[in-house]
């Protein structure tokens, strides 16, 4: 517990404040398919889904996926083209394809099952820090912290000034209730969605991103290739109406995404497809 966190907010001031936010929690607690959860696949599934897509869209695209997808291994025996279909309107769509190499990983090592430690979990593709602990504690019932910005920006406000990282994570650590982490870190995260979020509330829509970036004209190609076996490359450069035809770019990041595994690109036959 670092001092200056700790010595603005006072325990007592502490104990209150998790007594309010719990209290609150019990009678505004929002109703996601995922809450309850227990199997680790599953909430595996909705947080990298919310690493960063929002919650309305998620709620959605999340119960499409585990109806698709029901078990890791059926994910894993999947076609990663099937799954990266599956993630239309997520956005990010590398984490599908993590997600995908993830469930091959868990049923080739693990026996089908998701390792329950932290470290485990983090050398997993596409496992952070925060999607790590979110795993441990709501599947696993693990009593640790789970900080994402929103919960960084209600512990500031606590202790009164901006905390960084590893502030934010000993004053959350302090915080938790004894056996009540996964109802705790969830309380926070509803907290900030529904209460101390500023601005009016997201509609779900992920924000657009600028039509000159890479990460554009990335999520534009992989998008064209969902509705498509395969296209040569002509037909996807006429298809994405890039601005003056510039091919040499669309090629360079065709290139880049066949090295990521997100497509397949034939050089010979000048082709490219989702991967099979
Ligand atoms: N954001 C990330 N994970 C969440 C969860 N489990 N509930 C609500 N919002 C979230």
């Amino acid at each position: 517990m670092p001092d200056a966190a700790f010595s603005i907010a006072s325990s007592e001031n502490l104990d209150l404040f998790r007594r309010q936010i719990l209290e609150w929690y019990d009678v505004h607690k929002r109703d996601l398919p995922w809450r309850g959860e227990t199997d680790p696949y599953r909430i595996l599934v909705s947080e990298v889904m919310l690493q960063q897509t929002g919650v309305e869209r998620v709620r959605a695209k999340y119960l499409e996926f585990i109806a698709r997808f029901p078990s890791i291994r059926q994910l894993a025996e999947a076609s990663t083209a099937d799954v990266v279909r599956a993630w239309q309107g997520l956005g990010y769509n590398r984490r599908a394809l993590n997600l995908k190499r993830t469930a091959e990983i868990v049923c080739r090592d693990h026996g089908g099952r998701l390792p329950d430690s932290t470290s485990e979990l983090e050398r997993l593709p596409g496992i952070g820090r925060y999607t790590s602990r979110a795993v441990a504690c709501f599947a696993f019932g693990m009593q640790v912290e789970v900080v994402d910005t929103n919960v960084r920006r209600i512990l500031s406000m606590v202790a009164g000034r901006p905390l960084n990282t590893r502030e934010t994570e000993d004053l959350a650590r302090a915080l938790l209730p004894p056996g009540r982490a996964a109802d705790w870190n969830q309380a926070l995260m509803d907290y900030g969605a529904l209460v101390y979020r500023a601005k009016p509330a997201r509609t779900g829509k992920k924000p657009e991103p600028f039509a000159s970036t890479n990460r554009f004209w990335r999520g534009r190609i992989v998008d064209t290739l969902r509705g498509h076996d395969t296209l040569s490359l002509t037909e996807l450069l006429h298809m994405l109406a890039y601005p003056n035809r510039d091919e040499q770019r669309v090629r360079t990041l065709v290139h880049a995404l066949h090295e990521e595994g997100m497509v397949v690109y034939d050089v010979s036959e000048d082709r490219v497809s989702l991967p099979h």
